[in-house]
C-alpha cells in the first residue's frame, strides 16, 4: 500500500492530520468507509461529530475505524483538557466536512461557532474542504447556492456534490461524492500546494469526452469520464506545476488550485488548447476527443419520419497532432485508448504524430473508461514502461514523475532541486 507523508510546518515528515467533521445528513452512513479510505492513504483521522450526526451513525463505529476517541461536545472538560479545540485546530493539516449539511454550510458562512466543529473551522489555518450532501432541492435552493458561492470565494474547497439517485428516492445534484473520490481530493489539497519536480513549469492537460451536436437535443459523445485526465492534472499540480485543465463535459469536482477551462466540442477543445499551449512546457492529451462530427448541425430537432436515416460525418480537428506539430512546441504526451492491438496502435500514433511519449491503455466495457483503476504501458521512441493496475490517482503520480524525467532529459536540463513535499514509501 502507498502511504503519503507531508511536511506540514513541523520539523519532520509526519502523516497527514485530518479533522473529519461529520454532520447530520443521511450520507453520514458512508463516514466509516471514508475514514478507512483516508487512513489507507496514511491519514491520521480525528473525527468531530455534530449532535445531529450522532442520530445517523454511532460514535462507537467511528471510534473503531478511526482509532481515536470521537470529539463532539465543545464543553467536554476531559477531552478539552487532553487537546483543546484550539490545539485540534492547529493539529489539522486539513479540515474536511463530509457529509456537509446545508445547515453547517450556513453556519460557516455566518461565522458562527456554536459547536465544536464550527469553532475549529474558525480557529484553523488549515485548508477547509466540504463535501455537501443533501436533497437536490435543498442544494439548488438559492440560500444554499449563495452559501456555496461565499464559501468558494473564501477559498473553501467544495467537493461535489455528485448527481444521481438520492436517499429520498429522487434524482438530482446533491449526492455526497464517493468516499474514495473525497479522500483523493483531500490528499491533493495538502500536496497540491507543494513544490516538486515541475515547480516553475506550465502544464496543459485535456480531459474528458467531447460532444458533437447533431441537433439541439442530440449529440455524439464517448464513454470517457475524465477521471484519468483530472488525476493527471492533480498529480502535476502536486509536483508544483502551474496547470491548465481543458475539460470536456464531466461529472467531477474542479481540482483545487487548477485553472479549469470547460469546453464541449472537439473544435472548442482545439481552440482552448491553442490559446494556452504556446507557453506550456508540457502538453498531456488525456481527453477522448471525437474523431468525427456531424457535417451539419440541424437547427430544429430531427423528427422520426423515415424508417432509417444517415448522418454525414466529417473529421474533427486533431488537437494532439496539431500541438505536436508546433515549432518549438511543448513536450507532448498522448493517450491511446484502444480495444485491440493496444501497443501496436499506440506505437504508430507515437510515430505518425511525432509525439514525445504515448500512454497506451486498453478500454472496453469493464476497463479504462469510467473506472477508478487503470493499467497502462508508456511508450517512447526507444523504450517503454508498464504500469500494473492501480488507482488512477496513484497511477497519475507515477506517470507525471516519468513524464517530468523525460521532459528534463529531452530539454537537457535538471528539475529545480526543491523536492520538499512528498515521499512515497513501500
Ligand atoms: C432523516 C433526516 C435526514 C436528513 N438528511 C439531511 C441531508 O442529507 N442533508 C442536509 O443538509 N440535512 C439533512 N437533514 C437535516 C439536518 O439533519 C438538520 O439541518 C440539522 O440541523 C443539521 O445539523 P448539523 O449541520 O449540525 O449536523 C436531515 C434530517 C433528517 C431528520
Amino acid at each position: 500500500m502507498e502511504t503519503f507523508w507531508i511536511r506540514s510546518g513541523r520539523d519532520k515528515l509526519s502523516p497527514m492530520n485530518i479533522v473529519l467533521g461529520i454532520t447530520g445528513g443521511i450520507a453520514a452512513y458512508k463516514a466509516p468507509d471514508l475514514v478507512r479510505r483516508l487512513r489507507e492513504r496514511g491519514g491520521e483521522v480525528q473525527i468531530v461529530m455534530t449532535a445531529s450526526a450522532e442520530e445517523f451513525v454511532t460514535g462507537t463505529a467511528l471510534q473503531a475505524v478511526s482509532g481515536r476517541p470521537i470529539r463532539s461536545n465543545l464543553w467536554d472538560k476531559e477531552a478539552e483538557a487532553a487537546m483543546s479545540h484550539i490545539e485540534l485546530a492547529r493539529w489539522a493539516d486539513v479540515v474536511l466536512i463530509a457529509p456537509a449539511t446545508a445547515e453547517v454550510m450556513a453556519r460557516i458562512v455566518s461565522g458562527g461557532a456554536p459547536d465544536l466543529l464550527t469553532t475549529i473551522c474558525l480557529a484553523t489555518e488549515a485548508p477547509l474542504a466540504v463535501a455537501p450532501a443533501m436533497n437536490h432541492i435543498m442544494w439548488s435552493n438559492p440560500a444554499t447556492q449563495a452559501n456555496r458561492k461565499v464559501l468558494e470565494e473564501r477559498g473553501i474547497h467544495i467537493l461535489g456534490p455528485g448527481i444521481g439517485s438520492q436517499a429520498c428516492g429522487e434524482t438530482g445534484a446533491g449526492r455526497m461524492l464517493e468516499p474514495d473520490t473525497i479522500a483523493a481530493a483531500v490528499f491533493d489539497l495538502a500536496v497540491g500546494k507543494g513544490e516538486g519536480l515541475l515547480t516553475g513549469r506550465k502544464v496543459v492537460i485535456t480531459a474528458g469526452p467531447t460532444r458533437e451536436p447533431i441537433d439541439p437535443v442530440r449529440y455524439i459523445t464517448n464513454r470517457s469520464s475524465g477521471k484519468m485526465g483530472y488525476a493527471m492534472a492533480r498529480a502535476a499540480a502536486a509536483q508544483g506545476a502551474e496547470v491548465v485543465l481543458i475539460s470536456g463535459p464531466v461529472n467531477l469536482p474542479e481540482p483545487p488550485g487548477i485553472e479549469v477551462r470547460n469546453v464541449l466540442s472537439a473544435q472548442d477543445m482545439y481552440e482552448a488548447t491553442h490559446t494556452c499551449v504556446g507557453e506550456a512546457d508540457i502538453f498531456i492529451a488525456a481527453a477522448a476527443v471525437a474523431d468525427y462530427r456531424p457535417a451539419e448541425w440541424r437547427e430544429q430537432k430531427i423528427k422520426k419520419n423515415e424508417e432509417s436515416m444517415s448522418i454525414d460525418l466529417v473529421r474533427c480537428p486533431d488537437v494532439l497532432a496539431s500541438v505536436a506539430a508546433l515549432a518549438a512546441g511543448p513536450f507532448t504526451v498522448g493517450f491511446a485508448a484502444e480495444t485491440e492491438k493496444v501497443d501496436d496502435y499506440a506505437r504508430s500514433k507515437l510515430e505518425n504524430k511525432s509525439l514525445n511519449m504515448i500512454i497506451a491503455n486498453r478500454v472496453g466495457s469493464d476497463c479504462g473508461f469510467d473506472t477508478d483503476d487503470n493499467s497502462v504501458n508508456v511508450i517512447w521512441t526507444d523504450g517503454e514502461q508498464r504500469f500494473p493496475e492501480a488507482r488512477k490517482s496513484e497511477l497519475a503520480r507515477d506517470l507525471v514523475e516519468l513524464i517530468a524525467r523525460h521532459f528534463y532529459a529531452a530539454r537537457g536540463t535538471d528539475p529545480q532541486p526543491r523536492l520538499t513535499v512528498i515521499s512515497n514509501i513501500e
